[in-house]
């Protein structure tokens, strides 16, 4: 039956619906002509109200005819519904990942995405402006999360003539930076539409090898020249403690760069060494405190593990 949205019967809900009147105490329409009142297509309420409102009227519809009823819920008020939705959930912005859910898989830990780094993604959501336009280099990247939030932050934030700085996601892994380009790129992450994030393969260990140590150099400290390095869960190895700090060094010393790693403690001796060592080594390390942190953005402790044994180090070279 084609009704006119200005039949009678529609009227009060027509009136109902614009003055946003509760969504549970409202007569309810049994088709879709409400949608197509110009009136509501050009000063719609907001999806919030549109989300309850339509909620209560299919659940209503679906309630009150069964299937022996010559009645079809139309189609088009499953579309709306679906589309407020769709538009109600879009302040969040969403990151899809391909990864593992093993601990160690193919003898790498990269796969997968580990809790410190949701917890330096929550950080840099609340301190923004420490990467907002900042060329930026994380080191054992793994396959992309930090990545992600990052570039997202950068598109989120970027004005029209921006050009967007390069972000340099590393690791050792080709298999995990190869994961890493691919979900950086999925189309449904913000970050594909990032055109600065660059991958490359970098071995903390060439920065102890006297042949390689110098073409890593440049590669940091000219090819990349990053303003912040960041890095999530790269101390869990005692055996790549010095490694990953000497190549810290040869990133950071002589200049004013700065790093920012979040570390889960799981053993306070390999912990405590690892300051020792980047101590020894000439680094200006604090740990920061995150108390001030008042928004949780990010998954909390209720979905991943306990960021209780997280620990948040910034290093500069002591100059
Ligand atoms: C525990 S995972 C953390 C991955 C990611 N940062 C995260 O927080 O989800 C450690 C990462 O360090 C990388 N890694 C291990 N040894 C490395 C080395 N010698 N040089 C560079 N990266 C290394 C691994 O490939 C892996 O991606």
């Amino acid at each position: 039956m084609d009704r006119s949205p200005t039949e009678p019967d529609l009227f009060p809900i027509l009136r109902q619906y614009s003055c946003l009147s509760p969504a549970n105490k409202i007569y309810l329409p049994t088709d879709a002509s409400i949608l197509h009142n110009s009136l509501l297509l050009d000063y719609p309420p907001t999806a919030q109200y549109q989300r309850s409102f339509w909620k209560r009227i299919i659940a209503h519809l679906e309630t009150n005819y069964d299937e022996d009823d010559e009645f079809e819920l139309s189609s088009e008020i499953y579309d709306c519904y679906i589309e407020v939705l769709h538009e109600s959930q879009s302040s969040y912005l969403t990151t899809t990942l391909l990864e593992s859910r093993n601990v160690i898989e193919g003898g790498t830990t990269g796969l997968r995405t580990w809790t410190a780094a949701f917890y330096l993604a929550q950080y840099f959501l609340d301190n923004p402006d420490l990467i907002l336009q900042k060329r930026i280099l994380e080191l054992g990247s793994g396959i992309g999360f930090m990545g992600i939030v990052m570039a997202s932050l950068q598109m989120l934030s970027r004005a029209s003539d921006d050009i967007l700085p390069k972000l340099w996601l590393t690791d050792v892994d080709e298999t995990v930076l190869s994961v890493c380009r691919r979900n950086i790129r999925l189309p449904c992450n913000l970050s594909s539409s990032h055109d600065g994030v660059e991958t490359a393969r970098v071995d903390w260990f060439d920065a102890l090898d006297e042949l390689a140590a110098p073409a890593l150099k440049t590669l940091l400290c000219e090819q990349i020249d990053p303003e912040l390095i960041v890095g999530s869960d790269i101390v869990f190895d005692p055996s790549l403690v010095h490694p990953l700090l000497s190549t810290l060094k040869l990133a950071i010393e002589g200049s004013n760069r700065t790093a920012l790693f979040a570390l889960t403690m799981r053993n306070e001796t390999t912990f405590s060494d690892f300051l020792f060592s980047a101590r020894g080594l000439g680094l200006h390390v604090t740990e920061l405190s995150t108390t001030g942190t008042t928004s949780k953005h990010i998954l909390t402790n209720d979905v991943v593990e306990d960021m209780s044994a997280v620990r948040l180090l910034k290093f500069s070279a002591t100059l």
